[in-house]
């Protein structure tokens, strides 16, 4: 396409050697270990998105009036890329977060960087470095897109200037494993109606630390939040939502503007109807999960997000009380063989019917 500018390239000159990269792929966590490159593109008002590169994994240079570090027009993206069985590495719908960071960009009043230059970066990231693409059960290289303003000036205005950049490092699972334990925040909520919560921007995670902090005194592993007019419905957790099963059916909060529109979710919400799953997408009273919990008719819970998958739920707690969903500690059938399906797809073993794998 003669409209996407190709990426220069600079190699990394002291790449980490075969063997460490080896080591580090074996066990790799989530978030610690980064690839040789990354990709950046500048914006500049007037004259546009230009000096779109691959170069070393590095330190960024930044004024300290940069706004960004003042007034934090900051917005990310989470997505992956996966080795097939034929060794091959595809990714799975990155035209859907191309579009997710468009709107995050215009609703942080930032520049918005064109579809395919977003993917054009990520491709051109991955190329370099593909490597880094592990191949193990649960593993994938984890792309983190972000955009940060870099005006220098404190006045509180949209930036000029914005530097877009694709960062990358091999992950396995973003919780141990087994079931989260879920801690519903009465103290905090996160998003309120026409602020930020349907966008990817750093400060709705920044917002989300102390809850997650009480959630990790209660002895829980996240947080849920409900939403923050009456503090009454499920809206969605630290940084992933949560879906419930009833019988048949899924049930999860709708997207209303204060809750991220997840892609995994979206996958997911597609993939049950197409098995003649029913979704139901309305507001979900907490009074009535735990309830329904109680009863045995939502027999199941899961978060669902890029990091974390699909990650079963054990139990919710509360001030007043815990639910508890199936025993407490095995995942339930149809949340696994939902990540059995979804995994297959994003590894390039499943019926691409959606044209998902890229
Ligand atoms: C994701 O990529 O799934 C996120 O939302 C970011 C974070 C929870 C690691």
């Amino acid at each position: 396409d003669s409209t996407t500018p190709s990426f220069s390239f600079t190699p990394n000159p002291a790449p980490v050697s075969p063997e460490r990269r080896a080591e580090l792929m074996a066990n790799p966590g989530f978030g610690r270990v980064f690839t040789d490159h990354m990709a950046t593109v500048s914006y500049t008002e007037g004259r546009g998105w230009h000096d779109a590169k691959v170069v070393p994994y590095g330190p960024l240079s930044l004024d300290p009036a940069s706004s960004v570090l003042h007034y934090a027009q900051e917005i990310f993206e989470g997505l992956k890329a996966y080795r097939t069985p034929e060794g091959s590495v595809v990714m799975f719908r990155p035209d859907a977060n191309a579009r997710r960071f468009r709107d995050s960009a215009a609703r942080m009043a930032m520049a918005e960087l064109p579809e395919e230059l977003f993917v054009g970066a990520i491709e051109a990231l991955v190329r370099a470095d593909r490597d880094w693409v592990p191949s193990g059960e649960g593993q994938s290289l984890y792309l983190r897109p972000f955009m940060i303003s870099n005006d220098v000036f404190l006045g509180v205005k949209p930036a000029s200037e914005y530097l877009f950049c694709v960062i990358a490092c091999p992950v396995g699972a973003y919780f141990g494993g087994g079931c989260v334990s879920v801690w519903v925040s009465e103290t905090y909520t996160r998003a309120a109606p026409g602020g930020t919560g349907a966008v990817k921007c750093g400060g709705n995670y920044a917002a989300s630390l102390q809850a997650q902090a009480e959630s990790k005194r209660e002895g829980c592993d996240q947080v849920l939040f409900l939403d923050s007019r009456e503090q009454r419905y499920v809206e969605e957790m630290g940084g992933m939502n949560v879906v419930f099963v009833d019988g048949d059916t899924l049930v999860t909060p709708p997207l209303g503007g204060t809750i991220l529109p997840g892609i995994t979710r979206d996958t997911l919400l597609m993939l049950a109807r197409a098995r003649g799953l029913k979704v139901e997408e309305r507001p979900l009273p907490i009074d009535e999960v735990f309830e329904k919990a109680a009863s045995g008719q939502f027999s199941e819970a899961f978060a669902c997000g890029t990091a974390a998958v699909i990650s079963p739920i054990g139990k919710l707690r509360r001030p007043t009380g815990e639910a508890v969903f199936g025993d407490g500690v095995t995942p339930g059938a149809l949340s696994l063989s939902l990540k059995d399906e979804l995994v297959g797809l994003q590894t390039g073993r499943g019926n691409d019917a959606n044209g998902w794998v890229h």
